[in-house]
């Protein structure tokens, strides 16, 4: 099954792209070098050398272009060769390279894999939350699984195995699994929402609460926009005021990099009566969180990941539960994008 292409993937967080540092990511099975320009723009390139395919992030950085480490082939940032120091020292016309439609946006560098024309900013997923608030109370992660990205998606989709998985920061004691999650989807977009109460609330928040040992109103509502960009709003109370609401966004963004390996990005932003301005306690929190999911999901994923090799999905015949319909109808919509794309033509690849 080939990954969408016509569509805006994570390519890096902002803050990973410093300096002259020249990074190499696979991403959709594609090498690509990203780096940032003296202006601040960020450039992302094939990270292939026409001659004899050297990855370009090994080479040196001059002013803004690139050296190739191994026969010393100049690209500018448009992919253009500048400089070729062999014979005549003329420029062969085939020697340019892909460059990626990108924008920076909400602390993310965005990108384009597919057709550079089709490409349109206004498509970008509204994360705009993230930059709502004190600076110190959102937070940046990475991490990489070993799994198809389409686990990483279905397993937040089904917040059920918090109940199972995780350690007592995020567990759920329970409760979501008795409860069929309230459902709406569209062609490219499915929410599943969950609403509960637990003793004590999870960890997490249970300590901001009024009375931290009792019962607690929770809720957690779950937005997957295809291909796997991610929002889970969740909240926690004891009151009957709005206002007093704890919450949280948190946001998942999966960007494939193999059929069995994923960039997971996260950036989460917390509610301003949750001491949102005290920046030890945002690293602290955050911190928790990607150890929880890189601990407790990472290594079943991954496991399952194994288990099920290059297996089709639907040819295992999975057996199906009440919180299986969001992940379903996420992976059945997932599908079909990608089947429309092949048939119409589209995917294929600019950067190769
Ligand atoms: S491989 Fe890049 S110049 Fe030869
Ligand atoms: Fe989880």
């Amino acid at each position: 099954m080939p990954f969408l292409r016509n569509a805006w993937y994570i390519a890096a967080l902002s803050k990973e792209i410093e300096g002259t540092a020249l990074i190499g990511r696979t991403l959709l099975g594609e090498g690509v070098l990203i780096y940032r320009l003296r202006s601040g723009e960020c450039v992302a390139l094939r990270d292939r050398c026409p001659h004899r395919f050297a990855p370009l992030h090994m080479g040196t950085r001059v002013d803004d272009d690139v050296v190739c480490p191994y026969h010393a082939l100049r690209f500018d940032p448009s992919g253009r060769c500048v400089h070729n120091p062999h014979g005549n020292q003329k420029i062969p016309a085939a020697a340019k390279v892909h460059r990626y439609r990108t924008v920076e946006r909400y602390g993310l560098l965005w990108i384009w894999m597919g057709e550079p024309e089709r490409a349109d900013d206004s498509k970008i997923v509204d994360c705009s939350r993230l930059e709502i608030g004190h600076p110190n109370g959102v937070a940046y992660g990475y991490m990489r699984f070993d799994a198809n990205y389409k686990l990483i998606v279905e397993n937040i989709l089904d917040l059920s195995h918090a109940d199972h998985v995780h350690g007592l920061i995020i567990s759920t004691r329970g409760e979501l699994s008795k409860l069929i999650p309230k459902m709406h989807a569209e062609d490219r977009y499915v929410t599943a929402r969950w609403d509960w109460k637990q003793t004590p609330a999870q960890q997490v928040v249970a300590s901001f609460l009024p009375n931290p040992e009792a019962e607690a109103r929770q809720f957690a509502e779950v937005h997957w926009h295809a291909p796997s960009n991610m929002l889970v709003t969740v909240g926690a109370t004891q009151s009957a005021d709005p206002k007093d609401v704890l919450q949280t966004w948190d946001y998942h963004f999966m960007t494939p990099e193999t059929e069995s390996s994923t960039h997971y990005f996260f950036a989460s932003r917390r509610t301003a009566n949750w001491i949102e301005e005290d920046a030890q306690y945002n690293q602290l929190k955050v911190t928790a969180m990607l150890q929880a999911f890189e601990r407790e999901d990472g290594p079943l994923i991954s496991a399952i990941q194994k288990e099920m090799g290059s297996s089709d999905f639907w040819s295992l015949n999975p057996v199906l539960l009440s919180s299986d319909p969001a992940p379903v109808r996420a992976r059945r919509a997932l599908e079909k994008l990608i089947n429309e794309e092949a048939s119409a033509g589209q995917a294929s690849q600019p950067g190769t």
